[in-house]
C-alpha cells in the first residue's frame, strides 16, 4: 500500500541519485521543497513534489499522513558506533570528574580493557538484548542506518561473539547495519609485552574466521600513541584488504602520528575522530576519496578539542558527523545532539550539519546509493519533526527531541499522534 505524507512544511535533503557525497561549499547547500508531499511504497520513496502538483485519482487504499507545520528529513546515518558492550564505565566517568584523564584511566587498566573484561563475563544473549535496547533508542531519535564495531572482545572468541551479536542485530532490527572488525582496539593485558603476538592473532586467527563467516565488511584499528602504531595499522589494513575488508580507521584522537596519510593511501573509506590535525593530514585528505568523520559528542564528553571541521569544509573537504556511541568516550547515540554540537562547537551551519549526518554519513559506510537523502528509489527512511519554525530550530533547541514520527524502510518505527 502507498503512503502519502502531505502538507509538509519543508521536505529537506532532496538529491539526485548520482550525488554520493558533498564537499566544501557544496556542504552548505540543502535542497528543500516547501509545502510538499512525499509518497512511499514498500521500502522505497516513489515520488515527491509540491502539494499543488499532487494529482491523486483514487484516494482509496491510500495511507495519508498530514504533516502540516512539520519538516521531513532523511534519517541520520550514524557511521561510527561501538553500540555492543557490556555493563557501563560510569565509575571512570566519576574518576574523570575528579581529575583523571581518559589516557590515565586506560594506563591503569581501565578504559577499553575494562569493557573487554565485562564483555567476557556477559552472555551473548545479554549482549544482544542490551544492544537492541540502545538501537531502539537511537531509531526513535532519528537514526535509520548505523555502523557497529567489534573491539571489546580482544580474543578470537570475544571478537567472534561481538560480531555474531552484530549479525543478529542486522537480521532482526529494521535499520540498516554495517559491521566493522576492530580487533586492533587495544592490546590485551596478556599481550602487553608481546605486541607482535597480538597482531599475529588478529591476522592469522581472527581475520580468516571472520572473513570465512562473512561477519564484517570493514576493518578498523585504533591508530594512536599507546595503542596501534602507524606501521601496525598498515599491517592490519593490508591483511584486511586480502579478505576484501575495506579500512575505516580511528586516527588523530589525541595525537597526529601519520595515520591519516597511511589510511588515505590504503583507500580507507573513512578516517574517524581527527581532533588533532596537522598540515600533512589536511594535505593527505585533499588527495584522496576518504571521508573525514568527526565525532563532536566524544569531544563534548571527554572535554578534548573538537575536530577542525570548519577548516576542513573551508579547505574544500567533505565532512561526516557520527556519534561514536560507546561506554567510555561517548555514552550517547543521539544524532540530534551530535548535529547540534557540530553547529554550536564546530561552527557548522545547520545545512552543513544535516548533509554531514545524512548523505556523507551514508558514503562513510558505503550506502549512499540507498540512504542519506530524499531521492526516488532510495529507502523510505525519514523522520517527521514536531511543529517547528525551521529545520535550524533542531540544533538551536539542543537537548530537545524534536522528532515526532520515524519511518525506516517504509515502516513506522516510532508511532505518534500523526499515525493514530
Ligand atoms: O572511538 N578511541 C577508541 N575507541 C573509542 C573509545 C572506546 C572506549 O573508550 O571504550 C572511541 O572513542
Ligand atoms: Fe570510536
Amino acid at each position: 500500500m502507498k503512503t502519502i505524507i502531505k502538507n509538509i512544511k519543508g521536505l529537506v535533503g532532496i538529491r539526485k541519485m548520482e550525488q554520493q557525497w558533498v564537499s566544501g561549499k557544496g556542504m552548505d547547500q540543502l535542497e528543500t521543497l516547501e509545502n510538499a508531499y512525499l509518497a512511499i511504497e514498500g521500502e522505497n520513496i516513489v515520488d515527491f513534489g509540491k502539494m499543488e502538483d499532487l494529482a491523486i485519482v483514487d484516494w482509496r487504499d491510500l495511507n495519508v499522513i498530514d504533516a502540516e507545520g512539520r519538516f521531513v528529513l532523511p534519517t541520520y546515518v550514524d557511521s561510527h558506533t561501538h553500540i555492543v558492550w557490556a555493563g557501563s564505565r560510569v565509575g571512570e566517568f566519576v574518576d574523570r570528574i575528579h581529575g583523571l584523564s581518559y589516557e590515565e584511566i586506560a594506563a591503569r587498566g581501565g578504559g577499553i580493557l575494562n569493557s573487554a573484561q565485562k564483555l567476557r563475563e556477559t552472555s551473548e544473549e545479554e549482549l544482544y538484548q542490551s544492544a537492541k535496547k540502545r538501537i531502539e533508542e537511537v531509531m526513535h531519535l532519528g537514526t535509520g542506518a548505523i555502523e557497529i564495531k567489534s573491539g571489546y572482545g580482544l580474543s578470537v572468541e570475544g571478537e567472534l561473539k561481538m560480531l555474531r551479536v552484530i549479525k543478529r542485530l542486522r537480521e532482526t532490527m529494521p535499520l540498516t547495519i554495517k559491521s566493522t572488525f576492530l580487533g586492533a582496539h587495544a592490546f590485551p593485558a596478556e599481550y602487553k609485552n608481546n605486541r607482535k603476538g597480538y597482531i599475529r592473532l588478529i591476522i592469522d586467527e581472527m581475520l580468516p574466521r571472520i572473513a570465512d563467516l562473512g561477519l564484517a565488511e570493514y576493518i578498523d584499528a585504533f591508530c594512536e600513541t599507546g595503542y596501534f602504531s602507524v606501521e601496525e595499522t598498515v599491517e592490519i589494513m593490508e591483511a584486511g584488504e586480502k579478505y576484501g575488508l575495506v579500512p575505516k580507521i580511528h586516527v588523530n584522537q589525541f595525537n597526529a602520528i601519520g595515520g591519516v596519510e597511511a589510511a588515505v593511501q590504503h583507500k580507507a573509506l573513512s578516517v574517524d575522530h581527527l581532533e588533532e590535525m596537522n598540515e600533512d593530514d589536511f594535505n593527505a585528505l585533499t588527495s584522496g576519496t576518504t571521508m573525514p568523520v568527526v565525532l563532536p559528542s566524544c569531544s563534548f564528553f571527554l572535554s578534548i578539542p573538537y575536530a577542525p571541521a570548519r577548516k576542513m569544509i573551508d579547505s574544500g573537504l567533505p565532512v561526516a558527523i557520527a556519534t561514536d556511541f560507546n561506554p567510555g568516550s561517548t555514552p550517547s547515540g543521539n544524532m540530534q545532539f551530535a548535529v547540534a554540537t557540530a553547529c554550536i562547537k564546530m561552527r557548522l551551519t545547520p545545512e552543513e550539519s544535516i548533509n554531514a549526518s545524512t548523505l556523507n554519513g551514508a558514503y562513510a559506510i558505503g550506502i549512499a546509493e540507498t540512504h542519506g537523502s530524499i531521492t526516488i528509489g532510495k529507502k523510505a527512511s525519514f523522520f517527521i519533526t514536531n511543529k517547528i519554525d525551521s529545520y535550524a530550530f533542531m540544533p538551536y533547541s539542543f537537548g530537545t527531541d524534536n522528532i515526532d514520527t520515524v519511518f525506516i524502510k517504509g515502516k513506522a518505527v516510532r508511532f505518534s499522534s500523526l499515525l493514530d
